[in-house]
């Protein structure tokens, strides 16, 4: 038996995310994506993933204050990243900027799972700072150093835009961070949870799950979607992309899921938060083509479990936050790796090397010509 893309294959019981892909809900650690979108802080949603329970207000104190305290990069990290290309994907960047924190970590390996989860913290904490920095350093601007007292999600848009965020952005962002931190066995916390069981150290496992993240069938839809609603340009023009696009077989991106085959739950957050946004910002024309895309391809499409995703307003949301679209990918991943960190740590809780099987389909004993023998 051949499981090509390992659908519906389990590889480990779980008890940080449950995903109803028949009902649209979402849970992480029992408590639901609505939920903790009404209430919750990405501090406090990190806290639960990775810790497995909510934190009392002393313990979300002392998780906060060492996140601000882990935020700041090594100076020599800074210049690494300053010397990056200006052209270079803001994705691979990122992936390039963790993979060298662990060279700056004298001890990057360990057995001991509490050590894991502080080297856990801190490439939490210190993502943002590098995706800012990076972002700064291409357009030809010093980074801003964090600022202790902000949120995660605040402090974010002061080191990439150099002004401390109004409550409704940081607020807005702040949902964001929580409706991308986990999605259970997902491809990229999958590769994670890979690595993590070869006992590989933090920083290769964090690298792994955003190399994985990178390509459009996954974290980088968000920005194929906002693309698509940018090209399309008005809400009039939707209806002959949706049909087109689907007479050659193309796909709508920010539609479709391997485990929704209803409606992705996140994506009701988000799209209202979109309508809210557009009209606060004067971006009615934005989200108008985004709706008249979603109707058109609900239209086209039914009759098929093919429904939006959060990806279908996170680009839209993220643009009119002012955010540039390569960075919105590389947002989602700073935001995920509370999932990986909480999946690799359950995983090494009990850990079994994960060494699947190839189907070998190919010739064997197959007689060796010398180079200069070969005619073909
Ligand atoms: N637009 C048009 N048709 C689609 C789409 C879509 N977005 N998604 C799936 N289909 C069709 C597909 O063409 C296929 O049709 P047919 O059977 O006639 O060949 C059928 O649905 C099944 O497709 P599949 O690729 O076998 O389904 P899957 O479970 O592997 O798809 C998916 C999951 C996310 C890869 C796919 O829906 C897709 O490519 N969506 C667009 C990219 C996207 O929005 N990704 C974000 C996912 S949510 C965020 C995240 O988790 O990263």
């Amino acid at each position: 038996m051949i499981h090509k893309g390992l659908d519906n294959v389990y590889v480990k019981e779980s008890r940080i995310c449950f995903i109803d892909g028949e009902a649209s809900k979402l849970f992480y650690r029992g408590y639901s994506i609505d939920d903790l979108a009404a209430h919750s802080t990405f501090e406090e949603t990190a806290y639960l993933l990775i810790f497995g329970r909510l934190p009392t207000s002393a313990q979300l104190r002392e998780f906060v204050k060492k996140i601000e305290s882990y935020r700041t990069l090594d100076p020599r990290l800074l210049r690494l990243i300053a010397s990056f290309p200006a052209s270079c994907d803001a994705m691979d960047a990122l992936r390039t900027a963790v993979s060298a924190l662990g060279l700056f970590d004298p001890d990057p390996t360990t057995d001991r799972l509490e050590v894991r989860i502080d080297k856990a913290l801190q490439i939490l904490a210190k993502a943002p700072t590098i995706i800012a920095a990076f972002d700064r350093a291409r357009n030809h601007k010093e980074s801003i150093a964090p600022q202790p007292g902000l949120s995660h999600a605040a402090d974010f848009l002061y080191m990439l835009g150099g002004k401390v965020p109004d409550s409704y952005d940081a607020y807005v962002m702040d949902v964001a961070l929580i409706l991308h931190a986990e999605h259970e066995m997902n491809a990229s916390t999958f590769s994670c949870t890979v690595a993590a069981s070869t006992l590989a150290d933090m920083y290769s496992i964090i690298t792994t799950g955003i190399a994985t993240l990178r390509g459009p069938l996954h974290g980088g839809a968000n920005e194929a979607a906002l693309r698509t609603v940018q090209e399309v340009g008005d809400p009039s023009n939707a209806e002959r992309y949706v049909t087109q696009a689907l007479a050659e077989k193309k796909r709508i991106m920010g539609f479709g899921h391997r485990v929704y085959k209803t409606w992705d739950p996140r994506y009701r957050i988000v799209k209202a938060i979109g309508a809210d946004l557009a009209a606060k910002r004067g971006q009615q024309k934005l989200y108008d083509t985004a709706l008249a895309i979603e109707t058109s391809a609900l239209q086209h499409l039914s009759g098929a479990p093919i429904f939006p995703n959060v990806d279908s307003y996170s680009g839209v949301v993220f643009h009119m936050l002012g955010i540039t679209t390569d960075l919105f990918t590389p947002i989602f991943a700073m935001s995920r790796i509370a999932g990986w960190s909480a999946h690799s740590i359950e995983y090494l809780e009990s850990n079994r090397l994960i060494r699947p099987k190839a189907y070998y389909v190919g010739p064997v004993g197959l007689q060796y010509v010398p180079i200069e023998e070969r005619s073909t």
